[in-house]
């Protein structure tokens, strides 16, 4: 029996986790995210309690999520790895921000949206934080295709069942 090896192979979209206290930003890779309400629209986001951006969220009660495209496959090793400030993520990853709408955190240029959310629940899911965040905003979709995490590997999705 290898159970993660098999929750391993459940396919997940890739994003980049912000989160900021005062001019702390802190930004890290997270794949463990999805839509638990549509009205009033609610996602979840399972955050280590070792990150960087959970006690700022904690805090703070607001995060910015950046859907990530296909060819970000380096932003997402690079922001999952442990940086000292947001500037060596930033600079490395060669990410660009802007002032979101609704929350102080920034939103990222690069990917294909930004959702800016408002905690509304906090739990604990084992050796997770489930962050639930009501979606103030969302920015301009590109029509770009995501990048997934499926099997310990970053990969893309193909569309078509026609083959
Ligand atoms: C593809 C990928 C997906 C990840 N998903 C998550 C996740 O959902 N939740 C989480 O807490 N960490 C996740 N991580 C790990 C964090 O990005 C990683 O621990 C990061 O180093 C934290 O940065 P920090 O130490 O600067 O806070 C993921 C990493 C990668 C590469």
């Amino acid at each position: 029996m290898d159970i993660q090896k098999a929750l391993d192979k459940i396919p997940g979209p890739v994003g980049i986790l912000g989160a900021i206290d005062g001019d702390n930003h802190r930004i890290i890779t997270v794949s463990w995210f999805t839509q638990v309400s549509k009205n009033p629209p609610q996602l979840l986001v399972c955050v280590s309690p070792q990150s960087s951006v959970h006690p700022i969220i904690n805090k703070s009660k607001e995060f910015v999520l950046t859907i990530l495209s296909k060819d970000m496959e380096e932003v997402a090793r690079i922001c999952g790895h442990t940086s000292e400030n947001v500037s060596d993520k930033l600079d490395t990853a060669k990410l660009t921000t802007k002032t979101s709408k609704k929350v102080k955190v920034a939103s990222i240029n690069e990917g294909i949206f930004n959702l800016e959310c408002q905690v509304t629940g906090e739990f604990t899911g084992g050796d997770h934080t489930i962050f639930v965040g009501e979606v103030l905003y969302v920015d301009e979709i590109k029509e770009e295709k995501p990048l997934i995490f499926y099997n310990r590997d970053l990969v893309t999705v193909d569309y078509s069942l026609s083959k």
